[in-house]
């Protein structure tokens, strides 16, 4: 965790994935639960988070981490539209996580000046962000769509794009790709797992955002 990042200035995308090696990818039903499940991640290590909007309090939720939790940096996950960026960021949110690309979408978050992390899945979807100055994008679904050798293949013709993979990244397989060179991060779900937020398992949280933290080797 970079202690010098001053996050209560604008960020850049970056800045966003340079922070840990894993944005966790959080989904909340509970505006108590996700005060306490910052908290926990928080205590593991672990302040940049992804609240995805696929639930009626997802926004709420953001809210409150962002109100209540201000050593949390909160960002909105599953953003599919305009409309989803603008009420991400009146909720509070400070990142944007995409699925896909939209230029539509990418002018949302300009306008409202919050750094996104676009998804993308192919060459023609790189060559759309990057044609936008986009640089840093959300490779999504990671394992799905190719995995670690997808990557590799693309740091010939994109050796200026640097990747946060999502989807299907795991504590078991995530070396695999923070050991790429244009691998900045991962992100995933596994570190807020359902069953131990319906159990209030904050100590388990805590825990995996902990060795969540520690996983990046890569030499500098
Ligand atoms: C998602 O779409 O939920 C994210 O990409 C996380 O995927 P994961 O559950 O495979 O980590």
């Amino acid at each position: 965790m970079d202690l010098n990042l001053n996050v209560s200035g604008e960020l850049t995308a970056l800045q966003v994935m340079q922070d840990s090696p894993v944005i966790p990818v959080i989904v909340l039903t509970d505006v108590a639960q996700a005060v306490l499940m910052a908290r926990a991640l928080l205590a593991g290590g672990i302040r940049m988070l992804e609240v995805t909007l696929r639930t009626p309090q997802a926004l709420a939720c953001i809210e409150a981490i962002a109100r209540d939790v201000p050593e949390a940096v909160v960002g909105a996950g599953t953003v599919r539209n305009a409309q989803d960026a603008q009420a991400s960021a009146m909720a509070g949110a400070r990142f944007i996580v995409s699925p896909g690309y939209t230029q539509a979408l990418a002018q949302a978050c300009r306008d409202v000046r919050l750094p996104l992390l676009p998804g993308v899945a192919t060459a023609s979807e790189i060559m759309m962000a990057q044609a936008d100055s986009l640089s840093e994008l959300k490779f999504f679904p990671a394992m799905q769509t190719g995995g670690p050798a997808m990557l590799k293949a693309w740091n010939g013709p994109f050796g200026d794009v640097r990747f946060c993979p999502t989807g299907g990244v795991t504590a078991a397989n995530a070396m695999d790709f923070l050991s790429l060179p244009n691998v900045v991060c991962v992100g995933g779900s596994w570190l807020a797992p359902a069953d131990a937020l319906a159990r209030g398992n904050w100590a388990q949280i805590t825990a995996l955002a902990f060795q969540a933290s520690r996983l990046n080797v890569k030499a500098d």
